[in-house]
Order: structure tokens, then C-alpha cells, then sequence
């Protein structure tokens, strides 16, 4: 006896109105239809089946190994899309179907569990989720008997006024009987307001053939369907909340979670402190006492105990222990500020590292270069990097002082010690300890402003 999962995702998803397939949106950085395999797969199915559209390569892009995709040529409905799934799957006596739609990213592995447990239980043929909805618009609602047995699942544009106030809703998930699902789902009909196959009508069929149905009740919540943008945007929120109360539990400090927005694959040590406003994605790790925000997007980076980030955008980097950075930094893949060093206000740094406690604190680029420990980039400072044709390398030694307006053009290096004089444009090599600078000496025109303000008046 073993499970064979399918999951729906050939829809067209015309409710979204969107230039992607519905089923890619993603939630907290992750595809929507990963959220409902992730969930699936924690029943260990011996096979998992994903009904795709044809030419969906954006769906098969995101899909894992470890599932088959098959495609449904016409979207005829969720009824006809099980029975294009069946065709690949073998049925041996007492498989069991898991049917979930890619479209229900919030519904849990336990939730799925329990129902399967239910379903063995009582030996059903054919086994549901349902769940009470404050506002059931849109979902099939789920008609009982006077024994509070479950009859049938009326869609919503099918219904009638009394059937519509049901509260009860389907939530498109089924275990199913692997015996009889493949002749069940054949005798489903298409006589209804849409003209298409709908699955839900198996569970009628079932119970007609005087089998068992019976009815997993869960929170609406982990039922919310994603059919169109704004219930895209509710799934997403109650995802958020999810994250951000796991991270709270674990240690991490949030001023206002509801603007707090961290990927499933980010990874936080407790200790972190997070300001609203914050955006952490992909393969970014946060250490403890980091504080973060507000305001501050930050992508595949790593960021060392006790930095400080505030209103900035950071992506594929790496920042050391105590570093600070911002307000109104950029830091671009390849920048490496080590230990204790900082970048500060209207900082850009590009592929280039900033050496243990070395500071470039306002209105900077630093791009394919090395500053190194304890060096001092003043203010205004500019590696040119581009000739227009390749890019070349800036080393700046340890302890150095470059002085503010400084254009260093590249390739050319500074040795340890050194200074540049305040606006130079420096191509050549400065020695160590040297103080390099390029600049034309000043003049004193002495009485100039009496005189320029005789010949005003003289007209
Ligand atoms: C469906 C259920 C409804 C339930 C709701 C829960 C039907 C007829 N209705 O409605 O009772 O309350 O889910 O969210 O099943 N799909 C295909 N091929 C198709 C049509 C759909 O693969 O031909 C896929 C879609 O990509 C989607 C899933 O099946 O992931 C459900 O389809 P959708 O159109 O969203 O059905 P709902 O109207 O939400
Ligand atoms: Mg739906």
C-alpha cells in the first residue's frame, strides 16, 4: 500500500491576470507550486505526478527531479487533468491518491497526514479537506446530509442562493481509493456552468456507487486558494506571519513583523535584530546582534555578528563582524568589507574588498579594488575602474589616507602609509609612507574683493 500524489498545476489561471503561470508566483522567494510539492513530499509518495500546460517550460524549470510532469493538452478541468495523471501512474490494490492543487501553497504536511490517517481509518473511497470560511465566494461549497455526511461539492457559479451560504468550503485536496478513482473520475460529466470536468464531482460518484466519503476539517487559513492577485497578496502575508513567527520563537527580534519580509531559504541566528522595512533573500545568513534596518534589501549575502545595515541595498556580499553600513549605501556582488570597516553614506562598492577597520564613509565608489586594514577613503573618492573598453584593478595598502575628491584611475596601487593629497587624480603609483598628489598650487590675489566691488559700482 503506498501513496501516489498528484498535483495540479496545467490551469490556466486566468484569474491573475499575470504574464508568468500563476503556479511560479512565488511566496517568500520560493514558487508556489514548490510550497504544496514540499508539503506533499513529507508523505514519502513512492510517485509524484505534476499536471503541467503544454509548453510550460517556466513550470518545468522549477520543478524538482524527483517528479514527473505530464502534460494536459486542453484545459478541460481538475476532474480531466487527474485522469491525464492517472494514465502514467501505476495502481497496485490498496494505493492510495493524493490529489492537491499547485494552487494551495498554505496547506501543511500535517494537515495532509491527518487526512490521509482519516482516510484509512474509515475506509474511505474518497476523502476531502474542508474548512469554514467567513467569505466562502468562489470555493465549492460542501453539501451534507441530514447525518452530516457529505453528499457533494457544488461550485459557487453552480450553486443556488441557499447553497451559497454554506460556509463549508472544498478545499480542491482528496485522498483518494487507488481501486476506484480511475472508473470514478471517468463518469464525471461536464454538464455545469464552466462546461468542464470538475474533480469534486467523484466524491458524488463515490457515494452513489455506495462507498464511504468522509471530510478532513481544517482552518480556512491553510485552504486559502490563489486565484487571483489579491488572494496572491493574502497567501503571501500569512506565509510572512509564518516565517517571522518561527524566527521570533527562535531568538529573533522583529520591531513590526508585519514589514518584515525574509525568504524561506534565509537563514538567521538568534540575537538579530530586524527594523521594518527589511527585505532578506535567497542564501543570505544573518549573525547574532546584527542589526538590521529600517529599510534594507539584502540578497545571497552574508552578514557577520554585530553589523549594522540601515537604509541600503546589498547583494551577493560579504560583511564582517562589527562592520557598518549606510545610510544609503549600495554594495554590489563581490564586495567584502572585513571586520570593523565601513561604508557609509552614499557608498558604492563593487567587486573590490575594504580591509579590516578600514572606513569609506561618505560619497564613495570603490569598485574592483583593495583598501587596505585601517585605511581611510575620504570623502568624494572614485576608483575609475573603466576605460571604456576593460576594467582594471586600485590597490590601496594598509593605513592609508586618501584624501577627499580623489580620483584613483586604474590600474595603479598605493603603498601602505601613504597619503593623496585632496583632490588628486592619481595614475601613477604612490610609494610607501609617500604622500602622493596632483594639483596646481594655490594663488592668493590679495584685495581682490575691494577692487571687484569698485568696478561693480563704477559700473
Ligand atoms: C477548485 C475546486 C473548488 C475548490 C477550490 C479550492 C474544481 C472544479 N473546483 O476551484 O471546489 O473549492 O479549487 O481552491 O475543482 N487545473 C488543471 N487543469 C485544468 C483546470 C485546473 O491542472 O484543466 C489546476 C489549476 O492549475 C489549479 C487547480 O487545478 O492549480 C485548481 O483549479 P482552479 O481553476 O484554481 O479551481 P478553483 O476554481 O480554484
Ligand atoms: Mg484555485
Amino acid at each position: 500500500m503506498a501513496v501516489k500524489a498528484v498535483v495540479l498545476g496545467a490551469g490556466e489561471g486566468t484569474r491573475m491576470k499575470a504574464i508568468i503561470p500563476k503556479v511560479i508566483h512565488k511566496l517568500a522567494g520560493r514558487p508556489m507550486i514548490l510550497w504544496v510539492l514540499g508539503a506533499v513530499a513529507r508523505l514519502e509518495p513512492v510517485q509524484t505526478v505534476v499536471v503541467v500546460k503544454p509548453a510550460a517550460d517556466q513550470v518545468r524549470a522549477v520543478l524538482p527531479a524527483t517528479v514527473t510532469p505530464v502534460v494536459q493538452e486542453r484545459q478541460l478541468g481538475t476532474a480531466h487533468a487527474l485522469q491525464v495523471a492517472l494514465d502514467v501512474i501505476s495502481l497496485d490494490p490498496g494505493d492510495q491518491v493524493l490529489v492537491v492543487p499547485a494552487d494551495t501553497p498554505l496547506v501543511t504536511s500535517e494537515t495532509l497526514k491527518r487526512t490521509a490517517t482519516l482516510h484509512r481509518r474509515t475506509g474511505s473511497a474518497g476523502t476531502c479537506i474542508t474548512a469554514n470560511m467567513d467569505d466562502p465566494t468562489g470555493y465549492g461549497r460542501v453539501v451534507r446530509d441530514g447525518w452530516d455526511r457529505v453528499r457533494r461539492i457544488v461550485e459557487h457559479t453552480d450553486a443556488t442562493t441557499r447553497e451559497r451560504e454554506i460556509k463549508e468550503i472544498n478545499g480542491g485536496i482528496y485522498m483518494f481509493d487507488g481501486d476506484l478513482i480511475r472508473d470514478a473520475v471517468e463518469h464525471v460529466g461536464r454538464n455545469n456552468a464552466q462546461g468542464e470536468y470538475y474533480l469534486p464531482d467523484v466524491l458524488a460518484i463515490l457515494g452513489t456507487e455506495g462507498h464511504s466519503i468522509s471530510a478532513y476539517r481544517t482552518d480556512a487559513e491553510e485552504l486559502s486558494g490563489v486565484n487571483t492577485q489579491d488572494q496572491l497578496a493574502q497567501v503571501a502575508a500569512i506565509m510572512r506571519n509564518r516565517i517571522n513567527e518561527t524566527w521570533m520563537r527562535s531568538g529573533v527580534w522583529m520591531q513590526d513583523p508585519s514589514r518584515v519580509y525574509i525568504d524561506s531559504t534565509v537563514c538567521l541566528d538568534a540575537g538579530v535584530l530586524l527594523y521594518p522595512g527589511v527585505h532578506v533573500e535567497g542564501s543570505t545568513t544573518i549573525a547574532s546582534g546584527a542589526e538590521i534596518g529600517p529599510d534594507v534589501h539584502i540578497r545571497d549575502s552574508r552578514i557577520g555578528s554585530g553589523a549594522k545595515v540601515w537604509y541600503s541595498v546589498l547583494r551577493e556580499v560579504s560583511v564582517g563582524e562589527n562592520v557598518e553600513i549606510g545610510p544609503y549605501a549600495s554594495l554590489r556582488p563581490g564586495a567584502e568589507l572585513l571586520d570593523g570597516s565601513k561604508a557609509g553614506t552614499f557608498v558604492e562598492v563593487k567587486n573590490s574588498v575594504v580591509g579590516k577597520g578600514a572606513k569609506v564613509p561618505h560619497l564613495a565608489y570603490v569598485g574592483d579594488a583593495e583598501i587596505g586594514d585601517e585605511s581611510n577613503v575620504g570623502a568624494g573618492t572614485i576608483t575609475a575602474n573603466y576605460n571604456g573598453f576593460e576594467k582594471h584593478r586600485t590597490k590601496v595598502g594598509r593605513r592609508v589616507q586618501v584624501g577627499s575628491n580623489t580620483v584613483l584611475v586604474a590600474p595603479v596601487e598605493v603603498g601602505d602609509d601613504a597619503y593623496i593629497g585632496a583632490g588628486s587624480t592619481i595614475t601613477r603609483k604612490v610609494s610607501e609612507g609617500a604622500l602622493g598628489i596632483e594639483r596646481s598650487p594655490q594663488r592668493e590675489i590679495s584685495g581682490y574683493a575691494h577692487r571687484r566691488r569698485l568696478r561693480h559700482e563704477l559700473g
